[in-house]
């Protein structure tokens, strides 16, 4: 093995550190939003069927091909089958990394903001708050720089370190606030949306929905966790630690729900306010607890951090493409990849009212995304490309690597693995990949 790439120091680092990556934005800020759209309990049943059937059995085949052959994921294609056109599936993880990053960083900011807003007891305002160019901008690059400086750091030293520590405590946190969220006059109700399944209310864009927010929440699709597996050791059982990343992730999502609904209906407020849902429901929420200013506070902070390590492994990525492959040095290289980000992230900065071209910008069709370009870069590389990542990444692994070697790979470090080999194998050359079709050809609207 190539001793310079780095590795994981324990298992434990491991685990935490793709769950740092998978636990984010993604499970507290986009979770919650994208249940309040799609109707409620129907939605988190779907969710969790994918997470189970298709998002964890996807995740298997990543990290096996990463840790097989060390590499990114474009060399690791490159590896496997040199010189042939599934090296694009490598590089277009390695741009759905920066496309992710440059409107997720954005994101980051204003959860940045608001550990200030709400020690400053300022929790309202959102929509103002979004639309001011300057403190946006400012919070977009700072959080960037951070995530640089982290990535800078190497992959024990920087990432690991972080998550080990800030991710248990956000999880402390969430419980207490589950607590003090239903014990809210109303709550009741909001309980009954997030939990009571209207089966009436499923439709082929639920399912989309659904299966693009598991592959966004787990991580899946660019090649993330064959990058993060590239670092992992052979005795290491990567079944169990998939297993634990997809649960820590789920539940973590699963919190945030049972967090925001209680509180969101306790208020009367709108369960489909889409993308401003957590920043106006929580600080509400704060707002009216007794120390609220504080503890509202201590929660931005954390989520910052939850989004921290999620960003650190979108800029991995990318990075790890030009050490591995270009041969750049990686303290060199962090800093372009950033800054190239941040000149992409500009516009979805600017989207949320602060400039009207890129607030009504509308490329899509608008079934499929809101207008404003956060939303459109959001469903573009946060959905879309994931899910077509996803397909061509399973075929990859099912067909061109071959599901025999792949399972191969999954049982060294894990004599469990036996116990599941055909039904993996089944998954991952048929069943999977033949669900994601089926799921794109309805998103072009071939079923009508
Ligand atoms: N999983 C992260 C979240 O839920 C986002 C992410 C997607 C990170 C893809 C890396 C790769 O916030």
């Amino acid at each position: 093995m190539d001793s310079n790439r780095g590795q994981w120091s324990s298992k434990v680092g491991f685990i935490l550190a793709a769950a740092g990556s998978a636990i984010g934005l993604g499970n507290i800020w986009r979770f919650p939003y994208i249940v309040g759209e799609n109707g409620g309990g129907a939605f988190v049943l779907i969710y969790i069927i994918m997470v189970v059937f298709i998002g964890l059995p996807y995740m298997l085949a990543e990290l096996a091909l990463g840790r097989s052959v060390q590499r990114n994921p474009v060399g690791s294609i490159e590896a496997i089958k040199p010189k042939s056109a599934w090296k694009g599936v490598g590089y277009l993880g390695v741009l759905t990394g920066v496309g992710i990053l440059s409107f997720y960083g954005v994101i980051a900011g204003w959860t940045v903001g608001y550990i200030y807003k709400m020690l400053a007891g300022r929790p309202g305002g959102f929509a103002g708050f979004i639309a001011d160019p300057i403190p946006v901008l400012i919070l977009f690059a700072f959080f960037i720089f951070l995530t640089a400086l982290i990535v800078n750091g190497g992959i024990s030293g920087g990432i690991e370190r972080w998550s080990k520590i800030l991710i248990p405590l956000l999880f402390i946190l969430m419980l207490g606030l589950i607590i003090y969220a239903n014990t809210l006059k109303g709550s009741g109700k909001g309980l009954i949306f997030y939990l009571n399944p209207d089966l009436s209310k499923i439709t082929g864009k639920t399912i989309l929905a659904a299966l693009g927010q598991a592959f966004f929440s787990l991580s899946l699709g660019m090649g993330l966790m064959i990058t993060y597996g590239s670092y992992v050791s052979k005795q290491e059982n990567i079944m169990t630690s998939a297993f634990y990343i997809s649960l820590f992730d789920t539940l973590i999502a699963f919190i945030a729900g049972l967090i925001i609904f209680p509180a969101l209906f306790a208020n009367g407020l709108n369960p489909s306010a889409g993308a401003k849902l957590v920043f106006v429901v929580l600080p509400d929420l704060f707002a009216k607890m007794p120390g609220g200013a504080l503890v509202g506070s201590v929660f931005f902070l954390l989520l910052s951090v939850a989004a921290l390590t999620s960003t650190i492994s979108l800029l991995e990525v990318p990075v790890a493409y030009m050490v591995d492959e270009k041969k750049q040095p990686r303290k060199k290289i962090v800093w372009v990849v950033a800054l190239v980000t941040y000149i992409i992230g500009i516009p979805s900065a600017l989207s949320q009212g602060a400039n009207h071209f890129f607030t009504d910008f509308g490329w899509l069709p608008s079934r499929l995304a809101s207008a404003d370009f956060l939303s459109e870069m959001s469903f573009l590389f946060g959905d879309f490309s994931l899910v077509v990542g996803a397909f061509l990444l399973s075929i990859f692994v099912g067909w061109v690597w071959g599901a025999e070697k792949a399972a191969d790979e999954l049982a060294l470090g894990s004599a469990n693995f036996n116990r599941f080999r055909k039904v993996w194998i089944f998954m991952i050359r048929f069943f999977i990949p033949a669900v994601i079709f089926i799921i794109l050809l309805n998103l072009f609207g071939i079923f009508g």
